[in-house]
């Protein structure tokens, strides 16, 4: 096959990945936790095809009830299929009754088009991003770090959908870290349900109503945003002891395979499962640095050099975040 179809495969491959577009119950069941903070706020969805966003919908509908002040969405078409014209902003805004009809809602939309295609980083949607006070979105997980890194740089609040995995990637733990981002909710039982493109091939598809649904257990919410539940302690009830929790041969800490198993009387650091995050509490624990970049950056200082995994008796250990008590629990 020729470079160039291959790198063009490669990349409608990458694009399709791209669009898992997010149930209108993953969403409502989030936003539930974050009411307040949309109170008299602009929200942007600036990775959302408007007409199959369900982000947009979800804020259209609710648009008095959350007292929004205005709703923004940019659509995004890949620069290879752009065909001028196509791409456009939707705007609902405080007051503006377009139908008259009393209330302001789906049908007071205002609707201009694009110069640019809509990429999320192009000056025309930085200039919407800075107006808006919050993002709520599920990006293209291919671009998750510089989407991350745009939204902080803007300084800005907001709610969004990524990989668990992006909890590691260095940019992302950096400011998990920092406390300048966190977890939200779980989806409901942990299972997240995407709809996708009549092409996107999946032996794990889903059909329901007529629609074509793929389940991941690996998706989680980023925020910046307060909630109550994050600042809940996890019950811990395991005693420290030798045999349990071993030291690792390059890390000054002890493993900890399972969050339930963390123990209560341990000072020092414990090497614990990513899935930690989710019940993270900054008040309980500090994070100290993760597993996996090698002592060098922000693992912690801890490292005593050797493999990038944390081994145990010379077997590596899955990756591990590590963290510390932060006081008497
Ligand atoms: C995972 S899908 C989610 C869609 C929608 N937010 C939802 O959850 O229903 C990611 C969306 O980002 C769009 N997208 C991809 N690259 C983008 C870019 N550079 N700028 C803005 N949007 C982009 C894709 O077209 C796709 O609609």
């Amino acid at each position: 096959m020729a470079k160039n179809q291959n790198s063009n495969l490669h990349s409608a491959k990458k694009q399709k990945n791209d669009e898992f577009y997010t149930q209108l119950s993953d969403i409502e069941r989030e936003m539930q936790h974050y009411k307040q903070h949309f109170l008299g706020k602009t929200i942007y969805c600036n990775c959302d095809d408007p007409e199959w966003s369900n982000f947009f919908k979800y804020f259209a509908l609710n648009f008095e009830h959350l007292r929004l002040k205005k709703l923004v969405s940019t659509h995004f078409v890949y620069s290879d299929m752009f065909v001028e014209g196509e791409t456009y902003k939707l705007e609902i805004v405080k007051g503006l009754d377009l139908n008259e009809d009393g209330k302001i809602d789906l049908a007071d939309v205002v609707k201009t088009t694009l110069k640019g295609n809509g990429d999320f980083r192009s000056t025309e949607c930085i200039e919407i991003l800075k107006q808006a006070d919050i993002v709520v979105t599920n990006p293209p997980f291919s671009l998750f770090r510089e989407y991350v890194v745009q939204l902080v740089d803007y300084e800005k609040k907001f709610l969004i959908i990524g990989n668990r995995n992006a909890i590691t990637y260095k940019e992302v733990f950096r400011l998990i870290k920092e406390g300048k981002m966190w977890l939200g909710h779980e989806f409901y039982r942990g299972n997240a349900y995407f709809e996708v493109p009549e092409d996107y091939a999946n032996t794990q598809l889903i059909i329901l109503n007529g629609r074509r649904l793929v389940k991941s257990r690996n998706c989680c919410w980023f925020t910046n945003m307060d909630y109550k539940e994050r600042h809940e302690n996890i019950i811990l009830y395991k005693k420290y002891n030798e045999k349990d929790y071993p030291k690792y041969d390059n890390y000054d800490a002890i493993e900890v395979s399972k969050v339930a198993d963390i123990p209560i009387d341990y000072d020092g650091n414990m090497g614990v499962p990513v899935t930690f995050m989710d019940k993270y509490n900054p008040e309980q624990f500090e994070l100290v640095g993760m597993g996996e970049d090698n002592g060098t950056g922000f693992s912690g200082g801890a490292w005593l050099g050797g493999s990038k995994s944390c081994l145990v008796n010379g077997k590596a250990a899955f990756k591990r975040l590590f963290i510390r008590k932060k006081r008497i629990i």
